[in-house]
């Protein structure tokens, strides 16, 4: 496997699938939503970035029918060996680095990827490249510049609030994560000069505990990347209990993360 400063690139196998479900049951319902604006058609040929555990490409590939395909491409393609569709390829595949075909694919995804590498440009451009002219890509990306409690006179509101934030500044100055990209979206489509491009955010409320929000956000405080900030001396051991803490209380509410969603055509020339 590629080397990478992906924060969850070494987490356990299981804690990772658990993880990845929470996030895809978060995130599906709206990536559908826009997939579904866009129009996949049967007979495309599509291409998932960084497909995680899978269940947009399992999606994707029944959209477009035994005469489409999807090509899903993960540095770490550990979730992706059993998806159970036959006009799925699965690839081993660092974005950043690894070559793609140019001007092949009808439809190119990417979700929660490009947030989490070093020079997401080059992602962008590789992606864009491999597109057919006129055709369609969609890039979502999370954002967490209001990340927080939604009351601060909640106990322990305020040192949650303070704490993430600061972790999420934490994580732009180690370069292992752009807490505020999903924001840039649209700025990228636009310099392309890609056509019939649309941009929108939803954001994120819920509370600890059972919501599922709440068990997402603790499953990704407890991935080994924001170990690595205690270790690092960055952040205290204290500080990080203190947000699984309050991700574990069902009466205290939260403003999580933002997914922004920029979708646009390649030029037809
Ligand atoms: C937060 S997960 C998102 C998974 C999936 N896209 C989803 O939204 O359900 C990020 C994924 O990107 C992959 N990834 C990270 N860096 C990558 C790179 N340089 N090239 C390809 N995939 C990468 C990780 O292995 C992981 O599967």
């Amino acid at each position: 496997m590629s080397e990478s400063t992906y924060a969850a690139a070494d987490n356990p196998h299981d804690a990772e699938r658990a993880r990845l479900d929470m996030l895809e049951s978060m995130n599906d319902p709206l990536t559908q939503r826009r997939m579904n604006e866009i129009g996949i058609e049967k007979g495309w040929r599509c291409l998932e970035v960084g497909a995680g555990g899978g269940s947009v490409v399992r999606w994707l590939a029944d959209e477009v029918g035994d005469d489409g395909s999807v090509v899903a491409c993960d540095l770490n393609p550990r979730f992706l060996q059993d998806l159970g569709r036959k006009n799925v390829e699965v690839r081993e595949h660092n974005i950043l680095t690894d070559d793609l075909e140019e001007n092949v694919f009808d439809f190119a995804h990417c979700r929660a990827v490009l947030m989490h590498l070093p020079d997401p440009g080059i992602a962008i451009q590789r992606i864009a490249a491999a597109l057919k002219p006129g055709r369609w890509v969609l890039f979502e990306e999370g954002d967490f510049g209001m990340f927080g409690a939604t009351d601060l006179e909640y106990p322990g509101a305020e040192e949650f609030t303070r704490v993430s934030r600061m972790c999420w500044d934490l994580s732009v100055q180690a370069g292992t994560m752009n807490s505020y990209f999903g924001r840039k979206l649209y700025g990228y489509l636009r310099d392309l000069q890609f056509d019939d491009i649309h941009n929108e955010g939803i954001l994120r409320v819920g509370s600890g505990g059972d919501d599922p929000i709440g068990k997402f956000w603790r499953a990704s405080f407890e991935v080994p990347g924001m170990q690595r900030l205690v270790d690092g001396g960055v952040l205290q051991q204290s500080e990080l209990d203190h947000l699984k803490h309050m991700m574990g209380d069902n009466d205290f509410h939260f403003i999580g993360g933002a997914l922004f969603a920029a979708r646009g055509r390649k030029p037809k020339t």
